[in-house]
């Protein structure tokens, strides 16, 4: 005998089918990647000033790993696709992974830079040698996302080795983007189908460069370096996206949204001059050989914190405070929401 299902039962197992599926997406979670300099780097550079006092004072309360005074780029994106930011590559026997690993090491670059740390084709085999011992499995890969900055130290080191010369600077954008699009092919190849790719920041704004003004202005010759470097950079990833006929590379504008806090920022300073400067930094040596975290032989600070670390925009040299970060992370919803595939 056929018998019709009745309906109160049909709309039970309707409700029990909606839940498995609930219950599904849950458990594969999505996992972050992430490969860079210090800006999304949390905790991979041990010994570093990264892991020394003020570092972190804002949050978690101590030095934790993170070039600021609290949260970086790195935390913000992983609480916008709800889970805990991944364990840094180097506390990876010691902690969970189940969020993703955190590649991101201060002071490197795409090719080597001053500091002798992975670049980020290193930290892409170690990825990938992970992979191959399946601590991550494609299926985990498939739903997640990639976060890629890097750049900065590149051309520090650049300016640096050839005594701030920048008539040369165009053939060294072009090996820079060479190798950047090497390196994204390779970490989609390896299984992420979502990557969000930093444009670079202005490199003018930053405070050892706009102190000579008095941390009045950005300096206009080393900005187009980096605004050229960024518009090629999108170029590239459109190119890939065009190439793989799916937008699986996402920019993240950090260049001009850094441009518009400060805008913003010394335009409400106009209107209230007790609010601070976005282009001072909170944390300066006392004096121009030291710097931020030093401190003598008896242990007595060499430097000094502004009286407001939550307000400011640069925490100290190079590095956005955690106020700078979230201010960044607000303008940069809408292309974080692209990062958000169909696949959760
Ligand atoms: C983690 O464990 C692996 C495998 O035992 C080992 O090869 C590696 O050196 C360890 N890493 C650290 C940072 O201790
Ligand atoms: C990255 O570092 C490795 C190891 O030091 C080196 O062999 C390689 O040439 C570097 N790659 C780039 C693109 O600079
Ligand atoms: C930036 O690009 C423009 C136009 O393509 C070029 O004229 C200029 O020389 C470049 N500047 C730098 C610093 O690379
Ligand atoms: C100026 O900014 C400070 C915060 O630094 C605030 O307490 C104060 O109310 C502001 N003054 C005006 C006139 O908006």
């Amino acid at each position: 005998m056929v018998s019709q299902t009745p309906p109160v039962i049909a709309m039970l197992l309707f409700l029990f089918i909606l839940t498995e599926v609930e219950g599904a997406k849950k458990s594969s979670k999505v996992k972050l990647f992430v490969f860079g300099d210090s800006y999304v780097d949390t905790g991979n550079f041990l010994n570093s000033a990264s892991y020394k006092p003020p570092s972190g004072i804002t949050f978690p309360g101590n030095p934790s790993g993170r070039f600021s005074n609290g949260r970086v780029l790195t935390d913000y994106l992983a609480s916008f696709l709800k889970i805990k930011t991944p364990t840094p590559y180097m506390l990876r026997n010691w902690s969970e992974i189940e969020f993703g690993m955190n590649f991101a090491h201060g002071g490197t670059g795409i090719l080597d830079t001053l500091v002798d740390g992975p670049n980020m084709t290193v930290q892409i085999d170690s990825f990938e040698n992970l992979v191959k011992q399946k601590v991550f499995t494609k299926l985990d890969l498939q739903s997640s996302v990639a976060l890629v900055h890097a750049g900065g130290n590149d051309y520090a080191a650049f300016l640096q080795r050839n005594h701030a010369n920048i008539k040369d600077i165009r053939v060294f954008t072009a090996s820079l983007m060479k190798q950047m699009s090497i390196n994204l092919v390779r970490i989609h190849s390896l299984g992420i189908n979502k990557i969000g790719v930093g444009l670079l920041e202005p490199i003018g704004c930053m405070p050892p460069l706009t102190m000579a003004s008095s941390y009045d202005k950005c300096i206009e010759p080393f900005n187009l370096v980096s605004q050229n470097h960024s518009q090629m950079l999108l170029q590239t990833l459109q190119q890939l996206n065009k190439q793989m006929g799916k937008s699986v590379f996402v920019t993240l504008d950090l260049y001009n949204s850094f441009l518009s806090i400060i805008a913003t920022m010394q335009k409400n300073r106009v209107e209230n001059s007790t609010l601070m400067n976005p282009l001072q930094p909170c944390c300066e040596g006392v004096s121009l050989e030291n710097y931020c975290g030093n401190v003598d032989e008896k242990g007595a600070k060499k430097y000094r914190l502004c009286e407001k670390p939550e307000v400011s925009f640069f925490w100290e040299g190079v590095h956005l405070s955690q106020n700078g970060w979230h201010a960044v992370y607000m303008i940069l919803q809408s292309s974080l929401r692209k990062l958000k595939g169909k696949s959760f």
